[in-house]
């Protein structure tokens, strides 16, 4: 089995586990308990983030590839990428009712139970379409070269709740999945108080490394005259690569700020530190390439403590 077939079950394997969770929240909620917001910002945070930037583009790479060798079996799947684009905004729904709902509980939870039932069962669908129908399609139509040619296309990203090292932003809903139930009720833990993590200290005239550090956070970018919604893909001291909502022109200036897990991208979400102004050095498709503009020690100090509040552990900026 090429290497991307495996990759893409296997990814499906874990939106299952994920829903399984999301879907116990949802059950609380609607029988009038109180979910776990945490919990739930998580999930929301990897079904905004993880889907499209890396498991939707190795699907939409082989669904093209089957459009060349078998029109008739793509077209009879469907628009494959619209469909990752519908998936998508339903997530961004459910994100904006679950903050709403945590902003105020007596608004009632009717809302966000309608839109994680509505996006549950489309992913559910959608995921069966997949497996049932797209990949056996994909599998008898791909030469062997397709799918050397596909592999070859992709530089793997690290999981951050699924991968080999859980990110500590994603502990806590990676406790829930590998121990489900267990650990919290009601959104309170089960057994003694929730243990608390002492908040990373950025670290200050320390010698600066200079990699950069993947990271998978939403983000907001404000300009003179637009605002995009974006996922910071990687932060580096000089700069960081986004994925926007909208391409981005080069040479555009922007204050980027980073939101908390959980925090959601909605305006007036819950951002994290001031913003750090930059410029695109360049974009392509939906990619951008931001450099900070500004004083470099005030920078690196500003992203480390986003990066350690968000609890994606000190920049790469800090040794
Ligand atoms: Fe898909
Ligand atoms: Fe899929």
């Amino acid at each position: 089995m090429a290497e991307i077939m495996r990759l893409l079950r296997n990814d499906h394997g874990n939106f299952v586990k994920l829903l399984n969770v999301l879907d116990r929240q949802i059950v609380e909620l609607a029988a009038g308990g109180r979910a776990d917001f945490d919990l739930l910002g998580s999930i929301v945070e990897y079904s905004l983030n993880y889907p499209d930037l890396c498991h939707h583009p190795k699907e939409d790479r082989v669904y093209k590839k089957l459009r060349d060798r078998d029109p008739a079996a793509a077209r009879d799947i469907g628009d494959l990428e619209d469909e990752h684009r519908r998936l998508a905004a339903v997530v961004r729904r459910l994100a904006a009712a679950i903050a709403t709902l945590r902003r105020d509980s007596e608004l009632g939870s009717d809302g966000v139970v309608a839109v994680a039932r509505e996006y549950m069962g489309f992913l559910h669908r959608h995921m069966e379409m997949e497996e049932q129908r797209f990949f056996p399609a994909a599998v008898q139509a791909l030469t062997l070269d397709d799918w050397a040619a596909i592999d070859a296309a992709f530089v793997s990203r690290a999981d951050p709740l699924f991968g080999p090292t859980v990110n500590r932003a994603y502990q806590l809903l990676h406790d829930e999945i590998s121990h489900p139930g267990q650990g919290w009720r009601n959104g309170r833990p089960a057994h003694g108080p929730r243990p608390v993590e002492p908040p990373t200290r950025p670290a200050t005239g320390e010698r600066r490394r200079q990699h950069r550090m993947e990271t998978f956070l939403s983000g907001i970018l404000t300009g003179s005259d637009s605002i995009h919604d974006c996922s910071v893909l990687d932060v580096s001291p000089q700069g960081a690569m986004v994925r926007a909502s909208e391409p981005l022109e080069s040479g555009a200036a922007f204050a980027l700020e980073v939101a908390r897990i959980g925090g959601f991208r909605s305006r007036g979400k819950d951002i994290l530190g001031p913003g750090v102004g930059a410029r695109v050095v360049w974009s392509r498709d939906d990619r951008a390439g931001l450099q900070f503009v500004g004083d470099a020690d005030a920078i690196a100090r500003t992203m480390d403590g986003i990066l350690s509040q968000a609890g994606w552990g000190s920049s790469p900026g800090t040794a």
